[in-house]
């Protein structure tokens, strides 16, 4: 598997995040809702960087295609705590169409928050779909299918450390 960053970088990337998010929601409380499962390990190390009073949710998104209409996206929100009043921030492993993002904020919205504001580890270059931006981006990277530090294929290689990129002899091995 090619590495495209670092266990090292990530780190720092995560860092420079966590103190852009403490400058601007100085003081809290926040509550952090993360969205399952490509977001897990980004959280469990973003929160940790966070020294101030926060909460953390975790809401679900899956994306159904019927047929060849563009896939459409499930929201589960039973696992999110009361948003209502409170200063949120949504955190996403990836920023590629934004589809996802921009859904996800129009239905967080509903719950009538303070305010809300969100933060992706990776953003993709070339292919937003929405003109929607994140508030806060780990680091860009090019139009190429990443696995690892929380992201899958199948459901695999979330555990990786490291962000690396498929190549196409992995993507017909782990096809199964
Ligand atoms: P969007 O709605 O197109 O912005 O897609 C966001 C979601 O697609 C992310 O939360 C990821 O779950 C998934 N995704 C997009 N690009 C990749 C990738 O390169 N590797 C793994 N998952 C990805
Ligand atoms: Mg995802």
């Amino acid at each position: 598997m090619k590495v495209l960053v670092s266990e090292i970088e990530i780190q720092a990337a995560v860092s420079r995040v966590a103190a852009e998010i403490k400058v601007q929601e100085a003081g809290g409380p926040l509550t952090v809702i993360a969205i399952m499962t490509g977001s897990i390990v980004f959280l469990a190390d973003l929160i940790r960087k966070l020294d101030m009073p926060l909460r953390v949710g975790v809401i679900q998104t899956s994306s159904y295609r019927d047929g060849e209409q563009r896939g459409r996206l499930v929201v589960n929100l039973d696992m999110m705590p009361d948003i209502a009043g409170r200063d949120v921030l949504l955190v996403d492993d990836i920023f590629d169409t934004g589809n996802t993002l921009f859904e996800v904020l129009n239905m967080l919205d509903e719950f009538q928050p303070a305010s809300v504001r969100s933060a992706v580890l990776m953003h993709k270059i070339g292919r937003q779909e929405v003109s929607l931006k994140p508030d806060y981006v780990g680091f860009e990277i090019p139009d190429k299918f990443v696995v690892g530090y929380g992201l899958d294929y199948n459901d695999l290689y979330r555990n990786l450390p490291y962000i690396g990129v498929l190549e196409p002899h992995d993507l017909a091995e782990h096809s199964k």
